[in-house]
């Protein structure tokens, strides 16, 4: 082979190679849109009084909830990465002795009175919710997680769950592995970090959910 021939086959490689992967492309794919799951059989019959989206204190309660504090955060997106206006959301999850507030729980008696179990957020101007809550714990037969109802206008309603990176009965959870595609599993599963800057003591942790819009 010439040495023409061999750089011309290194600039034809090269131009190939680009043609498949330019870097815009990347920038470009439609994001992973948030799985749905099962609402479950907690979702509250009556909701509570309060129901903001501090879950960790009750209005009119002293004490806080017990659990180690969380602030979750994200945005609603739609599969183009632009934020969708108007969004409301509710979460609901048990507290840290895994009860929920829900007549149909057989641990009712023991539930923590000063967690507010349920709490909605509406998005802000970017885009944005946020909640206070307590870093899910597990029950028999479940990974820690908080289930997850996002209204948006004009569309459905998307029934979630948010899980926790690290728990080690993730890898056992129906109906977390029932979600098939991986980069799908892998969206609803977030990393929970020091949140010294915002609550000392706390955890942070960023769920950003994809409408299919
Ligand atoms: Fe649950």
């Amino acid at each position: 082979m010439s040495r023409i021939s061999v750089d011309r086959r290194r600039i034809l490689i090269g131009a190939t190679a680009s043609l498949v992967a330019p870097p815009f492309v990347y920038a470009q794919a439609p994001r992973v849109v948030t799985p749905g799951q099962t609402e479950g059989p907690f979702y509250p019959v009556a909701l509570p009084a309060d129901r903001d989206a501090d879950l960790v204190r009750v209005q009119g309660r002293a004490a806080e909830a017990v659990g180690q504090v969380t602030h979750i955060s994200g945005r609603v997106l739609d599969k183009r990465g632009e934020i969708v206006r108007g969004a409301m959301l509710e979460i609901w999850q048990c507290d840290a002795n895994g009860v929920y507030d829900h007549p149909g729980d057989s641990g009712l008696r023991r539930r923590d009175q000063a967690f507010q179990g349920y709490g909605r957020s509406d998005v802000d101007g970017s885009g944005r919710y946020s909640f206070r809550t307590i870093r899910p714990v597990p029950y028999p037969g479940r990974t820690p997680h908080i289930h997850f109802k996002v209204h948006a206008p004009g569309t459905g309603v998307l029934t979630t769950q948010m899980y926790v990176e690290g728990e080690p009965l993730n890898e056992r959870d129906g109906l977390l592995r029932s979600i098939r595609d991986p980069k799908a599993r892998q969206s609803v599963i977030v990393r929970l970090d020091p949140a010294g800057d915002i609550e000392g003591g706390a955890l942070k942790g960023t769920f950003d959910i994809v409408l299919d819009l």
